[in-house]
């Protein structure tokens, strides 16, 4: 196999790969996946603007996110069934970027316990993505066993009350092979995502398991169970972020959730700027969906976010080549980021702003 060069030669390889139903899983977005089109096509509304006779022979690329050093502003977003991807699933996904020195966002749906993950890092760069669960004491078990393994905030996905319709697997009818399982809960109860039941099991998941009564409220009583701080992943208007900052939230994920929950929604580099207008100097503001590219990090950072995150990349990183592979996605965006800092005249991450950009 010749070595892959940049994100979309692994996907490519990736589906040669993966089983029909777990690359269906992967790749799908909502209904008719426009939002899913128009994550990747808004980039290419953005042009850079470059700066001339710079020197840019240093290039810093570390970063704060609440108050943890990051060695890039470029993160992993939380992603369900990795094991699906590759044997070594969330594990290996864990030591590259304990290797890197940059943040791992564990999903709730991880297939590898959210013990084990954290025993793979020697640094704790690490958020738990929280579903809450109809189940109050099993949410509440999943948040104390987060902070007992050392993941320093919660991330509260906010835009899946109820899954949304991708229609693939409702035709595969997805669920897990047997040989895996939802790591974090089996120690818990006997959840499984349920099989053969004419749509896809995840969505039957979803209405059985995850609560969609969940308002600014709950956030309360979630504060009231932990010290952790608080990111809300799914945000993507302004007087949602400005609610976060009343509510005592420290961080925003924009994100559309890849284009999987409401089709037809804004693109997530779209929704950053009225966001960052109205909060961005009150707290931490992350966005993903659709980066593949290092210009891609350069324009969302251009626009406002702190750091940006990736989630199918690395699927196909595993599924191509396990740790290896993910190692390899990170390595070609920070590189290709690199380049992108360098040909703009912009050495320091922190003075890329809209200067750098026309619409
Ligand atoms: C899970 O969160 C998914 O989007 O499939």
């Amino acid at each position: 196999m010749t070595q892959p060069i940049n994100l979309f030669e692994y996907e490519s390889l990736a589906k040669e790969k993966l089983s029909g139903m777990a690359w269906d899983y992967y790749r799908s977005g909502a209904l008719d996946e426009i939002t899913l089109r128009k994550n990747r096509t808004v980039f290419e509304q953005y042009e850079l603007y470059p700066k001339m006779l710079v020197d840019v022979s240093n290039i810093d690329l570390s970063t704060n996110i609440l108050g943890q050093t990051l060695s890039m502003p470029l993160g992993v977003a939380p992603m369900a069934f990795q094991c699906l991807a590759h044997p070594d699933g969330e594990k290996a996904t864990a030591k590259v970027l304990s290797d890197l020195k940059t943040l791992l966002i564990l999903s709730t749906l991880s297939t590898t316990s959210l013990e084990d993950v954290a025993a793979c890092q020697s640094h704790n760069l690490r958020w738990f993505q929280l579903y809450i669960h109809r189940d109050k004491g099993l949410t509440k078990a999943l948040v104390e066993r987060a902070e007992k393994a050392g993941y320093t905030a919660l991330c509260v996905t906010v835009d899946a009350p109820m899954m949304g319709r991708r229609e693939a697997d409702v035709r595969n009818q997805f669920t897990l092979p047997s040989h895996l399982q939802l790591a974090n809960l089996v120690s818990l109860t006997d959840l499984a995502i349920p099989s053969t039941i004419g749509e896809s099991g995840l969505f039957a998941y979803f209405q059985q398991q995850i609560d969609p009564s969940i308002t600014w409220k709950d956030l309360e009583w979630l504060q009231s169970i932990t010290n952790l701080p608080i990111v809300l992943k799914g945000i993507l208007r302004a007087d949602d972020a400005i609610l976060a900052v009343k509510n005592g939230v420290k961080g925003i994920i924009i994100s559309n959730h890849g284009g999987r929950q409401l089709d037809g929604v804004i693109a997530s580099l779209d929704a950053l700027p009225n966001i960052v207008n109205a909060v961005g100097d009150k707290i931490d503001i992350l966005m993903d969906g659709g980066i593949r590219r290092g210009t891609d990090i350069f324009k969302a950072l251009a626009l406002g976010a702190k750091a940006v995150l990736i989630g199918r990349p690395i699927l196909w990183g595993l599924a191509v080549n396990g740790e290896a592979g993910v190692n390899h996605i990170l390595q070609l965006l920070k590189d290709e980021l690199i380049l992108a800092m360098a040909l703009s005249g912009c050495p320091n991450i922190r003075k890329i702003n809209d200067s750098f950009l026309i619409k």
